[in-house]
């Protein structure tokens, strides 16, 4: 009995910790449109993919940026700049930050516009192995 008990003790609590992580995932990805952003900085989609790689962007969230198992699809539309730059200097998740001193804001405009340069994937309609 005591060790059944003691079971449920400790799963309750990572149950919670798991169900707050996937509602604020969800929350991270939601995307959030606001026509009065500002403009991103004017970036270079290949010097972007490069930073993208070496920075190590790539390992969660794909080459592409389509996102997989450890981080969401960022491309071809992005968050508005203000609040990509505020995600990856104060992530509020699992992401690690990446501060001005690691990627300064010039190399964040140029990964933002590969992210922007990534081509829309095709609709699922259009595939064949699809439907
Ligand atoms: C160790 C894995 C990892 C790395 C490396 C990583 N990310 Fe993330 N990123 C995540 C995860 C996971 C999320 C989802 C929210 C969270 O848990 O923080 C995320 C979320 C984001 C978001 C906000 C969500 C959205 O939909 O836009 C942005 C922007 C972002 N990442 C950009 C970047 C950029 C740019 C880099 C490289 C400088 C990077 N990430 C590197 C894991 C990672």
């Amino acid at each position: 009995m005591q060790s059944a008990k003691c079971k449920v003790n400790v799963l309750l609590p990572i149950a919670a910790v798991l169900a707050t992580a996937v509602i604020s995932i969800a929350a991270a990805q939601a995307p959030a449109p606001n026509p009065t952003a500002p403009a991103a900085p004017a970036g270079n989609a290949d010097t972007g993919k490069k930073l993208f790689v070496s920075v190590g962007c790539y390992q969660c969230h794909g080459y592409e940026a389509q996102g997989g198992s450890a981080g969401p699809r960022l491309a071809p539309r992005p968050l508005p700049y203000a609040g990509f730059s505020r995600y990856v200097r104060r992530p509020t998740n699992q992401m690690p930050p990446y501060t001005e001193r690691l990627v300064p804001d010039t190399d964040l405009a140029h990964i933002y516009a590969y992210l922007q340069s990534r081509p829309t994937p095709p609709a699922a309609a259009t595939i064949p192995l699809l439907q």
